[in-house]
């Protein structure tokens, strides 16, 4: 079977979806469309498979305000540019496969480009408390908050500058920043997310 990462199509259908987070599989169902086609405030990817969608990621821009890097390296005292992953999502009878993997590699791609193209420091994510572990063993690393509070379900807004330190892992882009929950890859993962 085949595996596609691409952009969400209109013609796509989101409503057989279902990964038993009902939050997320009604964001899926209702929002992710518009937010992308009409109000262009996050793209989706999905993993395809004979049409069928197995799993999903939300991105938008964002910026981070950043006190310091853990990494040391000095920044300039100004918003940072980031990439943040809003939402992920794999499909109950398709999970443990690897696809929510992929689409989070896929995701530090992007954010790699957006990196080299248009300025970005990293991949964001605020991780729920049961998905913490599966970013840690992706390299993510949990980031101390040190001011600001964080929705344990992010809300579909483009942008959320609660987070408050970042860093950047040895030359490549790997920083990631967040509340409680939130972790950042040391380094990229392998770029062989585009078809499993
Ligand atoms: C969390 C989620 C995205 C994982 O997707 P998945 O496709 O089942 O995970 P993968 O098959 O890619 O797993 C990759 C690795 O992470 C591990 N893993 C998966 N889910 C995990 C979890 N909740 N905690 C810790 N490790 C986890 C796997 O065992 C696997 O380890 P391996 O590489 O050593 O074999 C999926 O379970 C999901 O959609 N959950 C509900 C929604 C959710 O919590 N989304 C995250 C919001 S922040």
């Amino acid at each position: 079977m085949t595996v596609e990462i691409r952009p969400l199509a209109a013609s796509d259908d989101r409503q057989s979806f279902r990964s038993g987070d009902e939050a997320l599989d009604l964001y899926f169902h209702r929002y992710a469309a518009q937010n992308q086609f009409r109000y262009h405030i996050g793209v989706t990817y999905v993993a395809v498979a004979e049409e069928r969608i197995l799993a999903f990621a939300t991105v938008s821009p964002a910026t981070l305000d950043a006190e310091g890097l853990p990494s040391g390296k000095p920044m300039p005292p100004y918003p940072l540019p980031v990439l943040r992953l809003a939402r992920l999502a794999v499909d109950a009878l398709a999970a443990g496969r690897g696809y929510g993997k992929a689409l989070v590699r896929h995701c530090i791609e992007l954010a790699e480009r957006m990196r080299d193209e248009v300025g970005c420091v990293g991949l964001v994510v605020d991780a729920k408390p049961a998905a913490a572990d599966f970013y840690r063993r992706l390299g993510f690393e949990v980031i101390a908050l040190v001011e600001g509070e964080s929705e344990q379900r992010p809300v579909p807004t483009p942008c959320s500058c609660r987070w408050v330190r970042c860093h950047l892992g040895g030359g490549r882009l790997g920083a990631v920043a967040g509340s409680v929950h939130a972790v950042a890859p040391r380094k990229s993962a392998p770029a062989d997310s585009k078809q499993r």
